[in-house]
């Protein structure tokens, strides 16, 4: 599998701010803010909203080739957060600048940097991961033997047979349908990729070969990645470091040992992340959403 990054990217990577310590800083967050208006009463004729704020003033920066985990339960923003940051929603306050462009002025220099995997991946059902594949890289300008090649790679490594490769999506496991999501990100060799939940709902061994599969992202391509989660062992296994979300908010940042610390000796993730937020992850964490 190649994944050089395209010759935007490049120009964008040549001159790619850095943080204090001198490491480049791949995606960088300020206050960002994105609400909903709800409904919450009024008449037919007259509804009464409220704006409810699901990504609450989070700010936060991801160095290249690192693996960022945000980790928190359903509900606690952790979609609309990757959301805006991939230019599918529009912030109502902050910004994100992915290797120094901000994704809302240099839109399109940024989708062709970065890409998102999400479990609401939307596919021709009745078509085959090939057929799928190569509609995408005709959007993307691809040559069809180009993503042919590229996609087939992405999908083995994930450990797809072959044989499925040209059999309708329909017919696969909710697994296999999110490996072909993950190869669809790849066409465009991205190299700041948001993974929102890649394992959720897999059987055992789909979720080894997806995280596998990101750990090679970041040690063998050279990708920066955002990864969210709700379960703990697979934040502890992925991620360099870990922010803990809960109600739109930040509320802890840091590599798992850090976290651990926070709440004292001999204590775990999961104590941190309960004694930091008064929620526990496992019970809400059920669905798949
Ligand atoms: N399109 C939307 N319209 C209205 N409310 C939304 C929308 N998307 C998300 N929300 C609300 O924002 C909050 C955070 O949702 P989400 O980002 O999906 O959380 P998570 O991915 O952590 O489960 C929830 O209260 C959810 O109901
Ligand atoms: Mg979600």
């Amino acid at each position: 599998m190649t994944l050089n990054a395209p010759p935007e990217a490049s120009a964008a990577l040549s001159s790619v701010p850095r943080d204090l310590t001198g490491r480049e800083v791949a995606i960088d967050v300020q206050q960002l803010v994105k609400g909903f208006r709800k409904k919450s009463g009024g008449t037919l004729l007259r509804p009464r909203f409220t704006e409810s704020r699901a990504v609450d003033g989070v700010t936060f920066q991801v160095r290249r080739g690192e693996i960022y985990g945000v980790l928190g339960p359903n509900g606690s923003g952790k979609s609309t957060l990757i959301r805006a940051m991939s230019t599918l929603l529009i912030p109502d306050a902050g910004r994100v600048s992915i290797f120094g462009l901000d994704v809302v002025r240099d839109e399109a220099q940024v989708r062709r940097l970065l890409n998102r995997v999400s479990v609401d991946a939307a596919f021709y059902k009745k078509l085959s991961p090939r057929e799928n594949l190569l509609y995408s890289a005709q959007l993307y300008g691809l040559a069809p033997h180009v993503a042919e090649e590229r996609a087939l790679s992405t999908l083995k490594r994930l450990g797809l047979k072959e044989k499925a490769f040209y059999e309708p999506l329909e017919e696969m496991s909710r697994g296999m349908q999110q490996k072909v999501a993950i190869a669809r990100a790849f066409l465009t060799s991205p190299v700041v990729v948001l993974l929102d939940e890649p394992t959720t709902g897999l059987d055992p061994k789909s979720r080894r070969d997806v995280q596998e599969f990101v750990l090679e992202l970041r040690d063998v391509h050279d990708a920066t990645i955002i990864l969210t989660t709700h379960d703990m062992p697979e934040a502890e296994r992925l991620c360099d470091r870990i922010a803990f979300i809960s109600s739109g908010k930040f509320v802890a940042e840091g590599t798992p040992d850090e976290l651990r610390a926070l709440a004292g000796p001999g204590k775990s993730l999961e104590d941190a992340f309960i004694e930091l937020t008064g929620e526990d992850l496992a019970e809400k964490g059920e669905e798949d959403t």
